[in-house]
């Protein structure tokens, strides 16, 4: 843990000094959303108190100001993940809206009756229901990579599935519910050799994994402001241009549009096409803020941290008797699933608030993964840079008061 300094790391949090049901609170459910470090909450102020106006549409000052400081961050996205445009940045609401921009958009202009779509195993609803709805809307085919026991994807499965009919493939690159990398180039570069496109669901790896759009070659990335310290109402899809180009717009309204007229409308260029109405501005300016601050302490900083808070919390969970953890893959990034003999996950959690932990408990929208593991959910600990050890002897701890309690 050589190159962070947590302590001031987690003195940029103003959420981590508070307590929970009289206890410091130990928040262990990043997966589901981050906690903001105060350079958001300052951005997010002063943006409220200088220079609050719309963008893309004003001449004067602040419209002006906002309109800049909006575009600075897709320039910041552009660079942090390597795009070779700026105008293959959308700004949307999040993941799933970026991935329901590609379902429909991509899915009106190019999949037809009969084209198959590849997910995997172990997606999110969000990455689930967008294609299910295009197959039944086009009368495509939904296909499913399917996974081992430890949660690894079978590659010799997914080299079956594809063919010349497989016109999308569409995959996390880390599990929510497992924790599990997926071979995310290697199932790119197979999907491109069959001709079919590929979008990453990057929800889980854009704050843990250093992320290069143009050496994985991939087609569509989305992932969400609020789960990388950030604000919510904020995502991103990244699309190649020439994809982005040949598909139609998401929604009609303003900013999306060059010419209106009764008889016919003309839409504006990228990125603009896909950014119809208002934005939520103070997001879209403030997840700047974010990247700064994940920058500032570097990817492969926070990967190696967050790597030794996994191997520690899964060390330890593993002395408790009764503990299954659900998803052992090689490669995983910070998140461990468990299960235990003789309780329920709700309860568990709920005897973990009482202690101050935040952990999630339930399905984690991934019903299909749980009905893969014959349970009903998990309870789930996912690690953010600013957990440490005796957060997760914490965690320990409660899990065995609580087993004490239940069994
Ligand atoms: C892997 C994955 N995909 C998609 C989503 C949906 O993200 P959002 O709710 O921010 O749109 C999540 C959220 O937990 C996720 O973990």
């Amino acid at each position: 843990m050589d190159n962070i300094d947590i302590q001031a790391i987690r003195a940029a949090f103003p959420i981590l000094k508070r307590e929970v049901n009289g206890k410091p609170l130990v928040y262990l459910d990043n997966g589901a959303t981050t906690q903001k470090p105060q350079a958001v909450i300052d951005a997010i102020i002063h943006y409220y108190s200088d220079m609050n106006s719309n963008v893309h549409r004003g001449v004067h000052y602040l419209s002006q100001i906002s309109t800049d400081a909006f575009e600075v961050t897709r320039r910041k996205v552009q660079e942090f993940i390597h795009a070779q445009h700026d105008h293959e940045v959308i700004i949307t609401k999040g993941t799933t809206e970026s991935i329901n921009i590609v379902a429909q958009c991509y899915g009106k202009a190019f999949i037809h009756a009969g084209d198959e779509i590849i997910i995997s195993a172990m997606e999110h609803h969000s990455n689930i229901v967008p294609w299910q709805m295009l197959c039944e809307d086009k009368g495509a085919f939904l296909k499913v990579i399917p996974m081992n026991e430890a949660g690894e994807l079978d590659m010799e499965v997914y080299r079956t599935l594809l063919n010349d009919k497989t016109k999308l493939v569409a995959v996390n690159y880390v599990s929510n519910a497992l924790g599990t990398i997926n071979p995310i180039k290697e199932i790119i570069d197979l999907a491109h050799a069959s001709h079919a496109v590929v979008l990453i669901d990057a929800a889980q790896a854009i704050q843990h994994i250093p992320m290069d759009v143009q050496a994985l070659d991939v087609d569509f990335l989305v992932f969400s402001g609020h789960k990388m310290y950030g604000p919510t109402g904020v995502g991103v899809l990244y699309g190649k241009e020439a994809l982005l180009n040949q598909m139609p717009p998401y929604q009609g309204g303003g900013d999306m549009i060059k010419e209106v007229t009764f008889e016919k409308t003309t839409y504006n260029e990228l990125p603009f096409k896909f950014e119809a109405g208002t934005p939520n501005i103070e997001a879209g300016i403030t997840l700047d803020a974010a990247i700064d601050f994940i920058q500032g302490i570097g990817l492969e900083h926070i990967k190696k941290y967050e790597d030794e808070l996994l191997a520690y919390a899964t060390e330890q969970l593993l002395t408790i008797d009764g503990l299954r953890i659900i998803g052992t893959a090689k490669e995983k990034s910070s998140v461990v699933s468990f299960v235990i003999d003789g309780t329920h996950p709700y309860d568990v959690g709920v005897i973990l608030d009482k202690l101050g932990i935040a952990v999630r408990t339930g399905h984690h929208c991934a019903q299909p993964v749980m009905d893969q593991f014959g349970i009903p959910g998990t309870i789930r600990a996912s690690f953010a840079l600013y957990n440490t050890k005796e957060e997760i002897d914490a965690l320990v701890a409660g899990v065995k008061r609580a087993v004490n309690m239940l069994i």
